[in-house]
């Protein structure tokens, strides 16, 4: 195809995805002025559009291609087992052999006695599930008055009624009537960079603990069912927690008898350097919720893990459980998420294999620490956020009104990387296979798309 050809093509796609389709988060006319780019073909960490442009995936497709793209081993697993057998339910008394070896695989993976798994499609159906079976534990325990979910303000767990209510971000809960009653966001996001003040990182921990034990507090403790954080706060902008917090907010809740949930649909399955990021900061949650890299975004599959008392009640109810999905452990998901763990495994892209390559990025990355528009380079793993400030000595903030980081986000893609701004803060997720050669390009292009935005801005 040349080049003409290509673009009428392009034209043709934008103008079908103008007239038709909705887009996720998106103000549908300014995208439709623009028109979408069509992203056509991947292979290890690199996207193609619809024009042969060739961009470096900075944000492992939306924090989930762990393996990369084009990895034949899943596509031949999902051609064979949509043969052998395309589809069938769970619910008959029924089950097939990759949900059943998933979940045994689940139970293996995951920290402590979390070995009751649920299957669902998505993350937010992992969070919606998770939040009703977590009910349906209380109620069975005889206290159906610990009814209250606690979560954080900063927090993204998802976009169904429930997860956005559980999302901490302000933004997503007007146009919908949300938040749902019962459940309650704490304050401060433990997010020293932005939050902290002139508390020492440590100091800041503490008091972001003492929020939470006074929310148990004015809720009663005996009214809380649980709390929800992810390990490392995603999609709010890549914010590992101040050192000490996790410990402590495990201790505080078991203090108070309320059930500690871990939203590992980010930080599962290797994003921080160890399969969870539960394990990342030694805690063992009673519920954790997984999506994204399970099956490395191949196909769309998640879980809920269970354990403890939690786990014992429901498994040993008589009474019918009654939830679940036509898709819940889909095969052909279950089977390509079975063999993307095979790999993590196999090719040691989780743990102690991929340290120095983890290293390797988080030096990298570093280095961007001295450009005039960064005030705060963060990484955990193969998570990445370069946050730009007006003021790097008092760490202040742009006026929200310039927009940097959506700036920024432009000039990336112009240079052909993805980069996700949330805010002002640019965040990077590579897909885990990337090689030290790709984390210098990916540097040098983060560094070209700084260098333009501060030129836009004046600096
Ligand atoms: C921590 C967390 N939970 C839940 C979700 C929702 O997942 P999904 O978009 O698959 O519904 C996300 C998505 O980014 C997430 O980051």
């Amino acid at each position: 195809m040349n080049e003409q050809q290509a673009s009428n093509r392009t034209k043709f796609w934008q103008s079908q995805d103008a007239d038709h389709h909705l887009h996720p988060f998106t103000a549908h006319p300014d995208l439709r002025k623009r028109g979408v780019r069509m992203i056509t073909r991947g292979e290890g960490v690199y996207l193609y559009d619809s024009e042969g442009n060739k961009i470096l995936d900075g944000m492992a497709g939306l924090w989930c291609t762990q393996i990369g793209y084009g990895n034949e081993e899943l596509a031949e697993v999902a051609y064979k087992t949509m043969k052998d057998l395309a589809y069938y339910n769970l619910f008959f008394n029924t089950s097939t052999p990759p949900a059943t070896e998933l979940a045994a695989k689940i139970a293996e993976k995951t920290p402590g006695d979390l070995n009751q798994i649920l299957f669902a499609c998505s993350g937010s159906e992992a969070v919606d599930s998770a939040y009703k079976l977590i009910k349906y534990y209380w109620n069975l325990k005889g206290q159906p008055n610990r009814k209250q979910f606690v979560a954080r303000e900063g927090a993204y767990h998802g976009s169904t009624t429930v997860a956005a209510s559980l999302s901490g971000l302000s933004g997503m809960h007007p146009q919908f009537d949300l938040p749902l009653p019962g459940i309650h966001h704490v304050g401060p996001t433990p997010h020293w960079y932005k939050f902290g003040g002139d508390m020492t990182p440590e100091a800041f921990a503490d008091h972001c603990v003492a929020a939470v034990e006074a929310k148990f507090l004015e809720l009663g403790p005996e009214n809380v069912a649980a709390f929800v954080g992810e390990p490392v706060m995603g999609a709010g902008g890549m914010m590992p927690p101040p050192p000490g917090y996790w410990p402590k907010i495990e201790a505080l809740c078991r203090k108070h008898g309320i059930l500690l949930w871990a939203d590992e649909v980010i930080c599962g399955w290797g994003r921080t350097g160890e399969w969870f990021g539960s394990d990342y900061y030694d805690i063992t949650p009673d519920v954790m919720t997984m999506a994204k890299g399970l099956s490395s975004g191949y196909q769309p599959i998640s879980a809920v893990a269970m354990g403890g008392d939690l786990a014992h009640q429901i498994a040993h109810s008589s009474d019918e459980m009654v939830h679940g999905f036509t898709y819940s452990g889909h095969p052909v998901a279950a089977a390509v998420a079975l063999k993307n763990i095979e790999i993590l495994e196999r090719d040691g892209l989780v743990g102690e294999p991929v340290a120095p390559r983890r290293d390797y990025f988080a030096k990298q990355l570093a280095t961007l620490s001295e450009h005039p528009l960064v005030g705060d380079v963060r990484s955990l793993g193969f998570l990445g956020a370069l946050e730009m400030v007006k003021d790097k000595d008092t760490r202040t903030p742009f006026d929200g009104d310039l927009n940097v980081g959506y700036k920024c986000r432009e000039h990336c893609f112009n240079s052909g990387l993805v980069m996700r701004a949330v805010g002002d803060s640019m965040i990077l997720c590579p897909p885990l296979i990337i090689s030290e050669t790709e984390i210098d390009e990916l540097v040098a292009k983060a560094r070209t798309a700084l260098d333009l935005t501060a030129k836009q801005i004046g600096l």
